[in-house]
C-alpha cells in the first residue's frame, strides 16, 4: 500500500499542473529560506546539513584543487554554494570563483565574511537565473532536492552558460531514480539512469565521507543528453 502510495505521490510531482500550484503556493525561494531560518537540516555546523560539514568533505577538500589544476580551469561556478562551510578552507587555484544560492541570507553572509576581488556570490535560482560563465560548475548535493523537472531546468540552464565542464554527485548503486517535490528532504541519484541517462563519467571522486558516501562525478557538459522531467533523455 504505501509502496503505490509512494508510485503515486512520485507520478503527481512529475506533473506541471502539480508544479505549477505547488509554486503558486510555496515558491523555491521561500522553502529553502524557511529550511535555513529553522536549521531544518540540522548541523550544528552548517546550515548547509551534514553533507556540507568538514567531516563529509575531507576527500573533496584534498582533491578539488588538483582537479581544477589538470582541467586548466580559470573559473569555477558554485551552484549551489550553500553557506561555504567547507570550500572557504579550500585554496582554489581559479581566477574567479563564483557562488550562486536561492536564499538570500545565506548569499549575503557569504558575501560579508568571504567575498573579495577572486569571489563573488550571488542570489539566484538555478532554475532560471542568468549564471555567470565559468569553466566548471560544481552542483554538490543539489539536484537531490529537487524534482525531476527542477533537475532538467537547473542542467539546460548550466548547459546555456557554455561551461565546458560539470561536477555533480551521484550514487552508482542506486538502481531506480525516484521522483519527489522540490524541498528539504532529499533521495540519492544515479545519474547514469532515466531520467538522465548520462554516460560514464569522465573521472569521479569519492565524496560525502562517511556521513553519505558518494561519488563526485565529472562530464563534459556539452556531451549531455537533454534531460526530459516525465522519465525519459535524449
Ligand atoms: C544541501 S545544500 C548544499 C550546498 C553546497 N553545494 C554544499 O555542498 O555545501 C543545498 C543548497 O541548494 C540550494 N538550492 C536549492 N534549490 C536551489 C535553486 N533552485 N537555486 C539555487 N539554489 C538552490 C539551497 O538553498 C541550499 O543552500
Amino acid at each position: 500500500m504505501s509502496t503505490m502510495l509512494g508510485r503515486l505521490r512520485e507520478s503527481l510531482a512529475g506533473q506541471g499542473v502539480f508544479h505549477l500550484l505547488r509554486w503558486r503556493l510555496t515558491s523555491r525561494q521561500a522553502v529553502f529560506t524557511r529550511i535555513y531560518d529553522s536549521a531544518t537540516w540540522g548541523s550544528a555546523e552548517s546550515g548547509s546539513g551534514t553533507g556540507s560539514e568538514l567531516r563529509a568533505t575531507d576527500n573533496l577538500r584534498e582533491q578539488l584543487p588538483g582537479l581544477l589544476d589538470r582541467l586548466g580551469a580559470t573559473s569555477l561556478l558554485d551552484a549551489p554554494c550553500g553557506d561555504f562551510n567547507w570550500m572557504q578552507h579550500i585554496d582554489l587555484p581559479v581566477e574567479k570563483y563564483y557562488g550562486v544560492d536561492i536564499v538570500a541570507s545565506v548569499i549575503a553572509e557569504d558575501q560579508r565574511r568571504y567575498g573579495d576581488d577572486r569571489r563573488s556570490f550571488a542570489v539566484g535560482d538555478l532554475t532560471e537565473a542568468d549564471l555567470p560563465h565559468a569553466d566548471v560548475i560544481l552542483c554538490r548535493d543539489c539536484l537531490v532536492h529537487v524534482s525531476f523537472a527542477d533537475a532538467a531546468l537547473i542542467i539546460e540552464n548550466f548547459r546555456r552558460t557554455g561551461a565546458t565542464w560539470l561536477l555533480l554527485n551521484t550514487y552508482p548503486e542506486v538502481e531506480r531514480n525516484r521522483n519527489q517535490f522540490t524541498g528539504s528532504n532529499w533521495r540519492q541519484l544515479n545519474f547514469g539512469l532515466p531520467p538522465f541517462g548520462f554516460p560514464e563519467p569522465v573521472e569521479s571522486m569519492a565524496d560525502g565521507g562517511d556521513v553519505d558516501p558518494s561519488r563526485l562525478a565529472l562530464w563534459k557538459l556539452p556531451d549531455l543528453p537533454t534531460v526530459q522531467p516525465n522519465g525519459a533523455s535524449r
